[in-house]
């Protein structure tokens, strides 16, 4: 792949393009600036983010004749809260936005999440563009228009549909992530493929290595296949009353384990999402649905990258069967008492389950744990 490339989400009036490609963000003012209403920006981000990645973004503005100012965070999950959004938003009334400023969120979901958030409240709605810097937020949380902040009761209860105006992914800034932060991300990668293209699980099998060693053009590929991924089911069902729900995939298991581990720095979003996979695809194959050669195969390939497969990983914790049900029972995919589970029929075969017995979840789990 050459270039820079564009994968539009079409959601009519609100549709916006993602732009993918190496060395967008010192362009980010030529390609943000025609789409401003007012030539008027606030950058938020965090102070790591910052240290790589703020001056190349103002210079970029700053050609494109865009008036701006930043709004630096310290960086983590815990900006996500009350507190901090409520600062958030005095600072950037204090700065004097508009209904025509647009805010920019340059990071990773936290930035993203935030930023969106208070895009869709402040002065009741003004114009954000996301800027995403981490592999998770390139492929899936700067797409979609999901934005939110976290409360005592849980991740991500509190938000609002407001979709940026676009999404510029610079694969570049990819080089600077952990690996453990870029192999979080790989594993929504591999979420795409696992739900409904074989064929890209395929070709990730035979390029998880380029992928993850740093290969430019094999990452660009990477984040546009997902992002087109991600762009048509957010396109079929935006407001996820029906297919959007199979982005959780790996989710019903990994949000619980997460719930578990107290959301701290002991396990990632994406290392619980991983090994939430394996064990949907495993229940898949305990109930009959899925061969069990595709379940080995996504756990040897999620293995291969070194990402989490065993829920044994968190031994530590203190888990039962018992207690991770119950955080299922938490989560925002419950309805009518029932957790909704993605299960699959083989890679590239997820589909959505109301009715999956509690006693064959409760069962993996067990088996899980004491394997
Ligand atoms: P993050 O935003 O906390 O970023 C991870 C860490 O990497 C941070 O410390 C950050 O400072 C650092 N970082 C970011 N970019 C960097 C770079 N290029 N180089 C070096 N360091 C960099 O975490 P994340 O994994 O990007 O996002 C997680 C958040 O996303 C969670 O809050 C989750 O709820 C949210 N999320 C939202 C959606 C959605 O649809 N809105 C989907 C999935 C996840
Ligand atoms: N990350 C799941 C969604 O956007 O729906």
């Amino acid at each position: 792949m050459t270039g820079p490339v564009s994968v539009p989400v079409e959601l009519g009036e609100r549709r916006y393009e993602i732009l993918v490609g190496s060395g967008l963000l010192a362009e980010a003012g030529a390609h943000i600036g025609p789409l401003m209403r007012q030539k008027q920006a606030i950058i938020v981000t965090d102070e790591t983010v910052a240290a790589h990645y703020l001056a190349t973004l103002q210079a970029a503005l700053q050609a494109a004749g865009i008036e701006h100012r930043s709004i630096v965070l310290a960086p983590g999950e815990q900006a996500k809260d009350f507190a901090h959004f409520q600062k958030l938003i005095e600072d950037l009334l204090d700065a004097g936005i508009e209904r025509g400023t647009t805010l920019i969120g340059l990071g990773g979901g936290v930035i993203g999440d935030l930023t969106g958030f208070a895009a869709a409240v402040l002065l009741r709605g003004i114009d954000f563009v996301q800027v995403p810097t981490t592999l998770l937020a390139q492929v899936d949380s700067a797409v979609g228009g999901k934005t939110g902040i976290n409360t005592r009761h849980g991740k991500n209860l509190v938000g609002a549909f407001h979709q940026p105006r676009m999404v510029l992914a610079d694969i570049d800034a990819l080089g600077t992530l952990s690996r453990r932060e870029f192999l979080a991300g790989y594993a929504e990668v591999v979420k795409y493929g696992l739900i409904g293209d074989a064929g890209f699980f395929d070709w990730l099998e035979g390029h998880a290595n380029a992928i993850c060693e740093g290969d430019i053009a094999a990452r660009q590929e990477t984040v546009v296949t997902s992002c087109k991924a991600k762009a048509a089911i957010v396109a079929a069902d935006e407001r996820e009353s029906g297919p959007r729900a199979l982005l959780n995939l790996g989710h019903t298991f990994g949000h619980a384990l997460e719930a578990a581990a107290g959301y701290g720095p002991d396990l990632l979003h994406g290392e619980a999402v991983a090994i939430g996979m394996v064990m949907a695809f495993d229940l898949s194959v305990r109930l009959g649905l899925c061969p069990a050669d595709d379940a080995a195969r996504v756990r040897r390939h999620i293995l291969s990258v070194g990402l989490p497969v065993d829920v044994r990983t968190l031994e530590a914790a203190g888990l039962n069967a018992e207690a991770l049900i119950s955080h299922m029972g938490h989560d925002k995919k419950v309805r009518d008492g029932k957790v909704t589970f993605v299960l699959a029929r083989g890679i590239g075969e997820a589909f959505i389950s109301t009715d999956v017995e509690t006693a064959a979840v409760e069962e993996l789990l067990a088996n899980a744990l004491a394997a």
